[in-house]
């Protein structure tokens, strides 16, 4: 005798038959293959990581990055806290930028160990002059050394004080809409007012750089205690409204905004 065959309806064997889709997904299993551990379902990253082959061959085939700063980006490496340095794509690209549009002045927020800086100091012409800020003396002496090296100490202004005071020094000393690049990488929580001031003091046609606007996957549901996350989210809504500017984000490093101001 056979077994009656249990019967469901319609709808419920489409909620069933999604939850299994959903299920299969979740796990990373899909087609019969496994996605990557970095397909988390909470997205930490978007790129493959950097030891992955594909992107070894990705720096291997586009990287340029001077001698110098090499060495120091090396040498930062070795430090507490070295990985908050930018990425050197990251840095390629926006010495890319300054080139193209001819920059001769940058901003540079957060100084670090100066990696920023000397990569776009070498983009700068001669007479060019990158005023870099920073609230911590240590790491910009460890770097001063191959700034030196690389022949370009001349061209760093480094301002060891808040960012947002030599902000408004600069705009109080006139220089609103002289500078063609500007680079915000200092603390989150100040985030939206050096957007605010940078924007000031670039000229139409600047550059203006955001760096980790992804907050590693946090951006999308900051935690209500934590401020620096909220802040740059903030942000990017702001700079996604900001009429001023033509906007970039870029899946670099921790996420790259790139606004050109109107
Ligand atoms: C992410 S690191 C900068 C990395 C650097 N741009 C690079 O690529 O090597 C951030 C730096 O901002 C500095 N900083 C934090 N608060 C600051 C402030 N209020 N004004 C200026 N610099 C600040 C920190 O001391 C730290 O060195």
């Amino acid at each position: 005798m056979t077994q009656p065959v249990p019967r469901i309806s319609v709808p419920a064997a489409l909620a069933l038959g999604s939850a299994a889709l959903g299920a299969a997904f979740a796990s990373g299993l899909f087609l019969g293959r496994w996605f990557p551990p970095w397909r988390s379902r909470r997205e930490k990253r978007l790129l493959p990581p950097e030891d992955s082959p594909l992107w070894q061959y990705l720096l291997s085939r586009s990287m340029r990055e001077h001698p110098v700063l090499r060495s120091l980006r090396l040498l930062t490496l070795e430090q507490p806290q070295g990985d908050s340095m930018m990425t050197r794509e990251q840095a390629q690209l926006l010495a890319n930028l300054a080139r193209l549009i001819k920059a001769k002045k940058a901003l540079d927020l957060g100084t670090f160990t100066g990696y920023s800086a000397l990569a776009l100091a070498l983009a700068l012409p001669p007479a060019g002059c990158v005023v870099t800020c920073e609230v911590d003396a240590g790491p910009p002496e460890l770097g001063r050394p191959l700034w030196r090296q690389a022949e370009e100490e001349h061209k760093i202004d480094l301002r060891l004080k808040p960012a947002l005071e030599t902000l408004d020094e600069l705009l109080a000393a006139g220089e609103a809409g002289t500078f063609d690049v500007a680079v915000v990488d200092a603390d989150k929580e100040n985030c939206t007012a050096y957007y605010e001031r940078c924007l000031q003091l670039l000229r139409p046609g600047g550059v203006l750089a955001v760096l980790s606007v992804l907050c590693q996957g946090e951006v999308l549901q900051p935690k209500p205690q934590d401020k620096a996350v909220q802040c740059v989210r903030n942000l990017n809504e702001r700079i996604l409204r900001d009429a001023r500017v033509h906007i970039s984000l870029l899946p670099l490093g921790d996420g790259l905004t790139l606004a050109f101001k109107i």
